[in-house]
This record gives structure tokens, sequence and C-alpha cells, in this order.
């Protein structure tokens, strides 16, 4: 059974394309869903829930085996804390979203200005892939999620479904211009 890991910057489309999925045939582990069922978390700051990654890791594990049981189809396991967790994977996808329209997307959430900043800089830096690289050792691909839904899909599943792929294709983005961008900078440094 392939396991993939679906992961990045909040905003960057993770949880839509995960349901977009579903209807190829792929069976979807939703972390932040799993982490409020389980309560896999502790004490709050600044209204910010604070994941237990090891307890996370292992209910992912058990998750895995129970889905594993009743049925053979594909696995994807989406969240931003996939990049945190250690899963024998096949395959890790890293959607990235150029900063000032991720900033739009997180502003139409009600994102409070601080939590704009933390995710914009978090992209800013290549925070997820960077964490991806150290905690997988599968092939590892980002995709730019900037542009429309359509086209995005239409990427993640043709690089699922294609077994002749180079190894590894991580370093094509590099949003570090953009730190520069009047719409992102305001958030930056705070
Ligand atoms: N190319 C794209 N890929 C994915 N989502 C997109 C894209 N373009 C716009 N969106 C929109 O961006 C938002 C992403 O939200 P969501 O999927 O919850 O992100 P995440 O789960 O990564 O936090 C959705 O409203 C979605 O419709
Ligand atoms: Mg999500």
């Amino acid at each position: 059974m392939d396991i993939y890991i679906l992961t990045g910057t909040p905003g960057t489309g993770k949880t839509t394309i995960a349901k977009h999925l579903l209807k190829y045939g792929f069976q979807v582990i939703d972390l932040n869903s799993l982490v409020i069922k389980k309560r896999l978390w502790r004490a709050k700051e600044r209204g910010c829930k604070v994941v237990n990654i090891p307890a996370l890791q292992k209910e992912v594990k058990s998750e895995i085996l129970r889905m594993g049981k009743q049925s053979d189809k594909a696995i994807v396991i989406e969240g931003h804390l996939a990049c945190e967790l250690k899963i024998p994977a096949d395959m890790a996808i890293i959607l990235r979203t150029r900063p000032d329209i991720l900033i739009k997307r997180l502003k139409s959430r009600k994102y409070p200005n601080y939590k704009i900043s933390e995710n914009v800089e978090a992209e800013l830096v290549d925070y997820c892939t960077i964490r991806t690289k150290e905690n997988y050792n599968c092939k590892i691909y980002e995709i730019d999620s900037s542009r429309s839904l359509s086209s995005t899909l239409k990427e993640v599943v043709s690089i699922i479904s294609n077994k002749k792929i180079p190894d590894k294709r991580w370093d094509k983005i590099n949003w570090l211009k953009y730190f520069e961008h009047p719409k992102v900078s305001k958030y930056l440094y705070k």
C-alpha cells in the first residue's frame, strides 16, 4: 500500500487538494482533524494549540494500520505537521504558494496579523521543505499552488501516478525576492 505525504504552509491548499484526491480513489488522513479528535495538543500559546508530535506520530501509525486492514487503496497524509513526522512514505509532496498570494488566502480566512506573519515567514524560508528533507528519505516534490486549483490538482495527480520521475525535485522554488515585495514585507519582522 502506497503512502503519500502532502504538506506545506497553512493556506497552500493541502486540504482542498486532498478532498479532490478522494475522488481519484485515495484514502486521506487529515492531521488537523486527528489532532482535534484525539486531543493531541496541550496548553495554548497566543491562542494556538501546541501539538504533541510524538503522540501524533503514534496515532498516524495506528491509523495507517487500521486503514490498511480495510482497504489497499493508497493513503495520503495531509497537513502542515506532516513535515515534522517520520512516516515510511513512498513520496512527499510540498505545496508552495507565492507569499503575496498566500497572504490573500490567509486574510480571507480571517487569520490575525501575527499568524499571517508566522506563516508567510515559514513559506519564505522554505520551512516545510527543509523539515521534509530532514524527516523523509523518499522522493520529494515541490508543487507551486499559486496558480489555479485545477492546474495544481492535475500536477499532483500526474506526479502521484507517474512512476518514471526523477528522484528529487525540491530545490526549484525560491521566494527570496518576495522579502522586498511591499505587500509582503509589511508582515515581516513583527
Ligand atoms: N492552486 C490552488 N491549490 C489549492 N488551493 C487553492 C488553489 N488556488 C486557490 N486555492 C484556495 O486556497 C484555499 C486553500 O485552503 P486549504 O485547502 O484549507 O489550505 P491548507 O489545507 O493548506 O491550509 C482554498 O480556499 C482553495 O480553494
Ligand atoms: Mg488544511
